[in-house]
């Protein structure tokens, strides 16, 4: 496969997830730089990413950096929580533009926040197993305790469209009833699916507990990143440019429905690839 490696100010930028949850970093990219285009691939035949196995993740996501960077991206952002526990060291290994996880800032952001020190973190199987949330925040503040809470349901209910429904309701309080008994004051939403329950969770965990959603953290040190490298793109891309561009891995037609109904910007269409063949 052909990269091309000549990036600028003027390239897109590469966002990737296992299925919808991304775009809720997509989101927040769109609203703090505007000016900035974007090409998202949501691996959609291969969701949920969260029950399998860290080889698996990394092979994934390595076919799917190697497909983002046909399309010469100055950096990419791994909307992920689950890829960027489990590949981004590799990922990071051999390559030569910035690449942005979703773990540290959304980590940073729960050190801050935290009054009592008890924060909760909710994830897949896999982000919650590689204790990555733990790690990062005890190198921020060792003073404070983290409980890791791994809630498979959630992805294939946000998936589903399941967003206010009373299964998801009965499947959120059975997963965070033991982190309300040890009296977390701080949730991380650790997966970029889960903010879009973000509703339903909000109001279970109750109102002396701050959610953290680390997609607007994400955005934040993706824009410091650029301008530090000179990379933001100063010229308002053209109207009608293909500024947004969706890939995914199979089910286009399901998945443009879906992301118009969280992404205000009418998207058109979504293409499908043979991600296997990257
Ligand atoms: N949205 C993903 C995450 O942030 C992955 C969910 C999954 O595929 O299991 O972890």
């Amino acid at each position: 496969m052909e990269i091309n490696r000549e990036t600028g100010r003027s390239s897109p930028i590469g966002v990737f997830d296992s299925g919808v949850g991304g775009l809720t970093v997509v989101r927040e990219i769109m609203r703090q730089i505007p000016n900035e285009k974007i090409i998202y691939f949501g691996d959609t035949a291969r969701v949920p990413y969260g029950s399998k196995s860290k080889e698996t993740v990394t092979r994934y996501s390595e076919q799917i950096v190697r497909f983002l960077r046909t399309f010469s991206v100055k950096t990419i952002v791994v909307a992920c929580n689950t890829a960027s526990a489990c590949a981004l060291d590799t990922l990071e290994k051999d390559i030569d533009i910035p690449i942005i996880d979703v773990v540290k800032p959304g980590a940073k952001n729960a050190a801050e926040v935290t009054r009592n020190g008890r924060i909760g973190v909710i994830a897949t199987e896999a982000t919650i197993a590689s204790q990555i949330y733990t790690e990062y925040i005890k190198q921020l503040n060792r003073n404070v305790t983290i409980y890791g809470k791994a809630c498979p349901l959630f992805v294939p209910l946000v998936e589903e469209g399941l967003l206010e429904d009373p299964v998801t309701d009965e499947i959120a309080r059975r997963y965070l009833s033991e982190l309300i008994d040890i009296d977390i004051d701080t949730l991380i939403l650790g997966c970029t699916h889960y903010p879009l329950i973000r509703s339903t969770l909000g109001r279970i965990a109750g109102e002396n507990v701050t959610l953290v959603n680390p997609a607007y953290e994400t955005a934040l040190e993706l824009k410091r990143r650029l301008e530090s490298l000179d990379l933001l793109n100063d010229d308002p891309p053209a109207l009608g440019a293909n500024q947004y561009r969706f890939f995914v891995s199979d089910k286009a037609e399901k998945f443009v429905r879906f992301a118009n109904s969280i992404i205000k910007y009418g998207i058109l269409s979504a293409k499908a690839v043979n991600i296997e063949e990257y």
